[in-house]
This record gives structure tokens, C-alpha cells and sequence, in this order.
């Protein structure tokens, strides 16, 4: 297994290009299911949720290449309907595939996703919306069986609480269902708006994008023609080498950002004392004078994202007061408490309230990283310790972050990839 071994204390500089978004690039990848002709995907993050998705789709009898961030794929030739245990319980995303597997074959099968380290994080609310669109759906072995002979029909969604890889599913099982279907509650993230839209160039009727509530014109069983696109930055990506800079007080340039889908980072980074030059999509980080305690509520787009709960909690613990930070959306996201601790860290948790108590001093520590974003914090914090850290399990951050040691090395860190 490997392991980073950061000498913290280092102060960055220079630029550091930002990749494509695996959030939307995962559920992309997914809806290709849908499609009636190869298409290429541009700007794909190599990370390993992009190839453990491809993996699923090559055992369900798609082909595909993939070389540096573009992958082609071709599910003309799928003969399979089943997403096995062994690939889902790596990837909870993978239930990405039901949607638009039921919709173009009208039976699927996929593992359930099973718990989490970040929460029970159940897949009730996507199963209860496909039933309403006439999938009948049973739970067998652990597994999700889902028939609908005679494809699915369209219908009124209204999601109990707002659910991003559930809408994505939604809006791909409507666009091959038979007539419309509206989405309530629906979510707005970036991730999701880019579904919409190539769903959109492929010739599907969708109405109000980016709003809480959409509206798909299903084409009643027929693929689509779908174009080749490239995928949105990422916004989380971005969010956490912002903080990277923020950390060690450092001046970095970010690129191929879209600064809007940021926007609550920035605000939250702006509370603290750090300002920032926007030019097209480059930002640059400039360092606080003084860094200063933040309130921060985790929630949905455009809200503050609870996928960099976890990296401001490792920025707050520098901060000169008190910060409180509630993460509103998963119950057992705090994992990260405990190891930023090792660092030197002062926080109190009550139920899903972190109060950081700053600023501390942080010394270099051995650390275990639990969940994808909360190692991500756990090498922030390694950033601005002083002395040497060994951040343990990274196969969490291999999952999401595209060469993280080389690019924070370019940047002047000091980070070492190592095997146990
Ligand atoms: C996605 C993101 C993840 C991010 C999260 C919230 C992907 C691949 N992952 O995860 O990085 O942290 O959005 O922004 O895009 N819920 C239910 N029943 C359901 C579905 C969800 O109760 O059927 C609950 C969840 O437990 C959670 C909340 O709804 O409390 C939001 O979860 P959801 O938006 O579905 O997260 P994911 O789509 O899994």
C-alpha cells in the first residue's frame, strides 16, 4: 500500500492546471449507456473512479480506449445488465449505471452500494423514483433487480431531500422513458448541469437546467445521438489547492477554473482574510495578513460544499479564534477529526458540530486517511506542520485526485509517494 511522506513547512509558488471534475465526469461516462454511437469524452481526470466506471462498462460488453484524459466508448456491444459486487463496493458512483441501464434494456442488476465511510448514504430515494416511473424493483441477494419490460414512463418526481447522483439517474433514465418527466427538488450542481446539457445536444427536450425543477422529454426507448464533449473542471479540485495555498500563506496561481462554480469557496476563503485575482478562468491566491476564524454550514449548490468540510477544518486550525463548522449533509463526516488531532489540532465535536479552537501550532504525525475529501485535509494539514508526516492509506485520495504529489511538488512542496 502506499503512502505520502510530506516535510511540511515548505511555502508554494507558481501554477498548478486544474483537472477534469470526476463528479461529473462519472455520471458522463454513465449515460453513454444511452447513446446510439462511440463517443469521446475530453478532459477526463485520471484518477481511479474514471477507471474502476470504465472497468464496470467493459465487463457489461462495452469497448472502450482510453489514453491521458480522453476516453472513446462504444456501448453498442453490451450484453450484460449486471453491475457486479465486486466493482460497486469500491465505487458507491457505480449506481450510476441503473438509470440508464433500465432505461435502454428494461432489466438491470447492481450490487447494492452498501454503507460508507462517510454515512449510511441508502439509494432509496433513486429506487423510489425509478418505481414511480413504473420499474418494478426488488432487493435479492444484495442486489437490486429492476425490470421494466416495456420501458420506462415518465412522471412526477419529487425528491424528499436533494440528492445529486439520484437526480443524475433520474434525468438519464427519463431521457430514453416514454413522455415527460419532472424532477422537484432536484440539484443544481454544476455536475448536474452538465448531464443536462449534453443530454440536451444529443437531441433531448430538457427545460429548466440548473433550477430545482427539470423537465425531460423521454424519446420512448431510442438511443441518442450524443456528441463528443469534455468534461467541467473541478470545483473540489480546486477548492483544495486553494486551501493548499492558503495553508502555507502562499501565493499560487490555479488554471481552468470556472470561477462561479467556486464561488462559496471563496467567500468562505474571503471570511478568513485571503483575496484572490480573477482573470478568465485563472485565480490566484493571495495570503491573509491574519487568518481569521470562519462559520461554515455544509449544504446543497450553490451552498458551501460538505466535499471541502474537511479541507477548511484543516485551514481553520490556523485561524486566530474560534470556527464552527456543521457538516448538514452526512452524519459521519467528521472521520478526519481524530487524525487532524495527531497534528496537534484543538476540536470539540457535538453530533455534527466541529468547533476548531486556533490557532494551533502543528507538528509533523503519522496519519491514517479515512474517506476520499478527508485525506485530502489530512495532507493540508501535513503541508503546514513542521516537520515530517506520513499520511497512511492514500488509495482514498488516488480515488479522486489526479497526481496530487506532482502537482503540489511543482508547486514547491515536498512530498514523497512511498510503499508501506
Ligand atoms: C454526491 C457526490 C459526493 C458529494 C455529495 C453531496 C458524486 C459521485 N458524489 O454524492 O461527492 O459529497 O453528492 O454533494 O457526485 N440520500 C438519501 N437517499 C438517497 C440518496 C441520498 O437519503 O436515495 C441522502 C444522503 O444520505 C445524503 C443526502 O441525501 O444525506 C445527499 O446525498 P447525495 O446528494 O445523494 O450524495 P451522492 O449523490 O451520493
Amino acid at each position: 500500500m502506499d503512502f505520502l511522506r510530506i516535510v511540511g513547512g515548505k511555502k508554494l509558488s507558481g501554477d498548478v492546471q486544474i483537472s477534469g471534475a470526476k463528479n461529473a465526469a462519472l455520471p458522463l461516462i454513465a449515460s453513454t449507456i444511452l447513446a446510439s454511437r462511440p463517443v469521446t469524452i475530453d478532459n477526463l481526470p485520471n484518477v481511479r473512479d474514471i477507471k474502476t466506471l470504465l472497468k464496470l462498462l467493459d465487463n457489461l460488453g462495452a469497448s472502450f480506449t482510453h489514453e491521458g484524459s480522453q476516453a472513446t466508448i462504444d456501448t453498442s456491444s453490451i450484453d450484460s445488465t449486471v453491475a457486479t459486487y465486486d466493482i460497486v463496493r469500491t465505487m458507491r458512483a457505480s449506481i450510476l449505471v441503473l438509470g440508464p441501464l433500465l432505461a435502454r434494456f428494461g432489466h438491470c442488476e447492481v450490487s447494492l452500494p452498501g454503507g460508507c465511510a462517510i454515512g449510511q448514504r441508502p439509494i432509496d430515494l433513486h429506487l423510489k423514483a425509478l418505481e414511480q416511473m413504473g420499474a418494478d424493483i426488488t432487493i435479492k441477494s444484495g442486489y437490486v433487480i429492476a425490470e421494466a419490460p416495456k420501458g420506462l414512463k415518465g412522471a412526477t418526481i419529487i425528491f424528499d431531500k436533494i440528492t445529486v447522483t439520484g437526480t443524475e439517474n433520474i434525468l438519464m433514465a427519463a431521457a430514453l422513458a416514454h413522455g415527460k418527466t419532472t424532477i422537484i427538488n432536484a440539484a443544481k450542481e454544476p455536475e448536474v448541469v452538465q448531464l443536462c446539457e449534453v443530454l440536451q445536444q444529443s437531441g433531448i427536450k430538457i427545460e429548466g437546467i440548473g433550477t430545482d425543477e427539470i423537465t425531460v422529454e423521454g424519446t420512448g426507448g431510442e438511443t441518442i445521438a450524443m456528441p463528443d464533449f469534455a468534461v467541467i473542471p473541478d470545483r473540489i479540485e480546486a477548492g483544495t489547492y486553494l486551501c493548499a495555498g492558503a495553508i502555507t500563506n502562499s501565493e499560487i496561481r490555479l488554471r481552468g477554473v470556472i470561477p462561479e462554480h467556486i464561488e462559496s469557496i471563496l467567500v468562505k476563503m474571503r471570511q478568513m482574510g485571503f483575496d484572490f485575482t480573477i482573470d478568465g478562468s485563472d485565480i490566484t491566491i493571495h495570503p491573509a495578513k491574519s487568518i481569521q476564524p470562519v462559520e461554515i454550514v455544509t449544504s446543497e449548490y450553490p451552498g458551501f460544499p460538505t466535499d471541502m468540510q474537511a479541507q477548511f477544518m484543516a485551514l481553520a486550525l490556523l485561524a486566530n479564534g474560534t470556527s464552527i463548522i456543521e457538516e448538514r449533509l452526512f452524519e459521519n463526516r467528521f472521520m478526519h477529526v481524530s487524525e487532524l488531532r495527531r497534528f496537534g489540532a484543538n476540536i470539540q465535536l457535538k453530533g455534527n458540530i466541529a468547533t476548531v479552537i486556533g490557532p494551533t501550532k502543528l507538528y509533523g504525525a503519522d496519519v491514517m486517511a479515512t474517506d476520499l475529501r478527508a485525506s485530502s485535509a489530512l495532507v493540508l494539514a501535513a503541508l503546514a506542520a513542521e516537520g515530517v508526516s506520513n499520511v497512511h492509506r492514500i488509495y482514498h485520495l488516488d480515488r479522486g485526485y489526479e497526481n496530487l504529489e506532482d502537482k503540489l511538488n511543482a508547486l514547491g512542496a515536498d512530498v514523497t509517494r512511498l510503499k508501506e
